[in-house]
């Protein structure tokens, strides 16, 4: 393989050379390193996680696989730590200045030096990944840190991924590339899949250690806010006082982290990071959008593949 980047060292390049590759729906190459699809500069943050990660047990790591509402869960997690400091107008909120993902970086591709790991909090670093959980294991086993997984229904997935993609590139999002990724989505060679292994990694796991391990699905978010804003504030060991729900805190974080409050914000207006318009990390936010693009034969194929791989699992769509 002929690979440019200079960030990735020789080493990784060799490796690179002896995996399966392929290239995504825009013709960009894939590798395919323990089971996961990844970009190569996204193959070189997960190795250097791999080796130089160094776990702390109070760490908080929010996972997702992309576009299943990883900027909404890292709005909300800031919100509630941030709660026990005096934000008495709420003027001065990290939130307010900051996209969700300069908050709380990725592991693998963030450098996530001990310098911005502290940037959020000292005592207790709120990071975020991508990856399966399986490529975290080696890295965790001796750490007893929290990690709290957001999923989304597959097909609502997939569709905000096809527009967030082409907002990325600045092209039309087209039937044609529609169809392309379907394709890969399904046969499981797209960037972090196959989707089932990343969910299903997470979901056992959630089952297994329930003390360790959250598991939090968009669409429960969207119908019960209070129930589940309420769910993960146990799960980290921050439960909300009878006091604070009584004056209304509950509200006042969901009204902070909604998408119109967030969306409205100057720095997601106009900001950018890593060459992404935060902008586009806000979308429609809706339940069942993917009906509105998706033919009945293009939702018999995805129900097809969930049925397959999830089947006896007791996660459902
Ligand atoms: P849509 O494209 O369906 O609108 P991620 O954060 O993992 O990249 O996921 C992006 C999806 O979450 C987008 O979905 C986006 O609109 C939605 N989203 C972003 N911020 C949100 C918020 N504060 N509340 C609810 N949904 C949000």
């Amino acid at each position: 393989a002929n690979i440019k980047d200079d960030k990735i060292s020789e080493e990784t390049k060799k490796l690179i050379s002896s995996l399966p590759s392929h290239t995504d729906s825009q013709g960009k190459n894939i590798c395919q390193y323990q089971g996961c699809w990844y970009y190569y500069n996204t193959l070189q943050g997960v190795l250097n996680f791999q080796r130089g990660f160094q776990p702390q047990d109070t760490d908080i790591i929010l996972a997702s696989y992309p576009k299943s509402g990883t900027t909404w869960l890292k709005a909300l997690t800031v919100a509630l730590l941030e709660r026990s400091k005096s934000h008495s107008s709420y003027d001065d909120h990290p939130l307010l200045y900051d996209n969700p993902h300069g908050i709380v970086p990725f592991l693998e591709t963030d450098q996530c030096s001990s310098s911005n790991l502290a940037k959020f909090s000292a005592s207790r670093r709120l990071l975020s990944t991508h990856m399966p959980l399986h490529a975290m294991h080696e890295t965790l086993k001796h750490s007893s840190c929290k990690i709290v997984y957001v999923c989304r229904d597959v097909k609502d997935t997939l569709i905000s991924w096809w527009f967030f993609g082409c907002a990325v590139h600045k092209i039309e999002p087209t039937r044609s590339l529609l169809e392309s990724m379907l394709e890969r989505f399904c046969n499981g060679t797209i960037f972090y899949g196959p989707f089932w292994e990343h969910l299903l990694g997470y979901w056992r796991r959630s089952l297994e250690d329930p003390k360790h391990v959250l598991f939090m699905r968009y669409e429960e978010m969207k119908a019960e806010p209070h129930e589940q804003i309420k769910r993960l504030a146990d799960f980290l060991g921050f439960p909300f006082t009878k006091q604070e729900e009584d004056i209304g805190v509950v509200d006042k974080i969901l009204d902070l982290c909604s998408l119109r409050n967030l969306s409205s914000l100057e720095v997601n207006k106009t900001g950018k990071r890593n060459n992404l318009n935060n902008k586009d990390y806000f979308r429609k936010g809706e339940v069942g959008d993917s009906k509105n693009y998706l033919t009945p034969e293009m939702e018999k194929k995805i129900d097809m593949i969930i049925q397959e791989k999830l089947q006896g699992s007791g996660l459902k769509f």
